[in-house]
């Protein structure tokens, strides 16, 4: 079962492969040795489980590999965001821009800070955030742009950066540019940097779905801004006696399980390039579906494999080929995500009349079937020739594009 909103086909039949893929990340005895390892060196009671010199050894090397000159560790990507927001310290009409289709986690933390929700529109090839949207929703309100690498597409981040120099703040100065980059650990944006080396904040999760875990639960920021940096270490461990704090921390063995994962993180993301680009190779030729953009070089890491049905059949078509698929031939598949507004009461609340029928229209062309770097050849195969054969018989109900 997923753990979040995303959607999945109503039918209860038995799958082959599962809705949601990757709960169980990708593991390697160097992990369990590991394990082991902070288990041991936390028997004495003299020692317990304090894992201050594990946690900063991870976030060395999480800077390093993401050229970023500050990383700070925390026990989950959307308390990480949280308190990246409340750094921001928010004001009553500060705006915060950011991209309708995405995850619910993304948006909640925003309005929680304070802030109001700008939603804008995503770039119908990519799916992330539009910047000719966020221009046109730039005010002398905007406090911040956040953009999300969506289902681990990098977005080119230059344009936003652009944005915020030509339309400074009149009391903050330029909006700052804060990324999710939840999804896309170990990419590379089109400038041809890691992902986490560019904006004022960058945050990542180690959840058990993404693409390098710590033992189902963690995150990190990345920052070039030493204010910031300390800043969030103090909110993360109770204010360190000197500010409003709490306690978000990882624990010692998550810290050394992360060392592992972050060494193992290319080659794992590798074999997730590698198994989508084959699937791109075996899907191609289908009328009916736009595949996503292949892309080299870790610009898109394939979180998710996002396919889109044409639009005559957006809803109802798109609904029966994910029905099809799961009830005749055992593939799950998700809407990974709706618009957040339309997936979530409180977003919905908090963002009164605000629509972006490009996202909505997007979203009922979407679906995504299981994608895991472990799935093997055969596997692949079957998986492709079942998407071809669903969406011809999907093909002869709806209307051709
Ligand atoms: C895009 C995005 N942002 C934020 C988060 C929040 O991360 P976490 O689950 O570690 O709190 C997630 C993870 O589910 C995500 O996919």
């Amino acid at each position: 079962m997923p753990t979040d909103t995303t959607t999945v086909p109503r039918s209860t039949a038995p799958r082959r492969w599962p809705d949601d893929p990757a709960q169980g990340g990708w593991y390697s005895a160097a992990e369990l040795a590991a394990v082991q390892e902070a288990m041991a060196d936390s028997l004495p009671w003299q020692t317990g489980w304090r894992g201050k010199e594990h946690i900063a050894a991870f976030e060395d090397a999480f800077a390093d590999k993401t050229r970023s000159r500050h990383a700070v560790a925390f026990n989950g990507g959307g308390p990480a965001l949280e308190m990246v927001l409340n750094c921001l310290d928010l004001q009553p009409g500060d705006e915060v821009i950011s991209c309708a289709l995405n995850f619910v986690g993304t948006h909640l933390p925003v309005i929680h800070q304070g802030g109001d929700l700008v939603l804008a529109e995503p770039d119908p090839l990519t799916l992330n955030l539009d910047p000719a949207d966020v221009a046109r929703r730039l005010t002398d309100h905007t406090r911040a742009i956040l953009v999300t690498h969506w289902n681990g597409l990098a977005a080119d981040l230059r344009p936003f950066l652009d944005l915020a120099q030509r339309h400074p703040h009149p009391h903050h100065g330029p909006p700052v540019v804060i990324v999710d980059a939840a999804r896309a650990c170990g990419g590379t944006t089109p400038a041809g940097l890691p992902v986490g080396a560019e904006g004022w904040a960058t945050i990542f999760s180690f959840e058990t779905k993404k693409l390098m875990t710590t033992l189902g639960q963690g995150g990190m920021v990345t920052t070039g801004d030493a204010r910031l940096a300390d800043r969030l270490r103090h909110l993360r461990t109770y204010g360190l006696s000197r500010q409003w704090g709490t306690n978000q921390q990882l624990t010692k063995m998550q810290a050394a399980v992360g060392l592992i994962q972050l060494e193992r993180l290319d080659e794992m993301n590798t074999a997730r390039v590698n198994r989508a680009h084959q699937r791109s190779r075996l899907l191609h030729g289908i009328p009916h579906l736009m595949l996503p953009p292949l892309l080299h070089g870790g610009q898109h890491l394939y979180y998710r494999y996002n396919l889109l049905v044409p639009e005559a059949w957006a809803g109802a078509g798109r609904d029966a080929l994910m029905e099809v698929l799961a009830d005749q031939y055992g593939l799950g598949s998700i809407i990974n995500d709706p618009p957040t507004y339309a997936s979530h009461d409180y977003i919905r609340a908090h963002t009164g009349s605000q629509t972006c029928p490009r996202a909505e229209q997007l979203a009922a062309r979407l679906f995504c079937p299981c994608l895991h770097p472990r799935i093997g050849d055969a596997d692949e195969r079957e998986i492709c020739e079942a998407i071809r054969k669903a969406t011809d018989q999907v093909a002869r109900t709806f209307a051709a594009p």
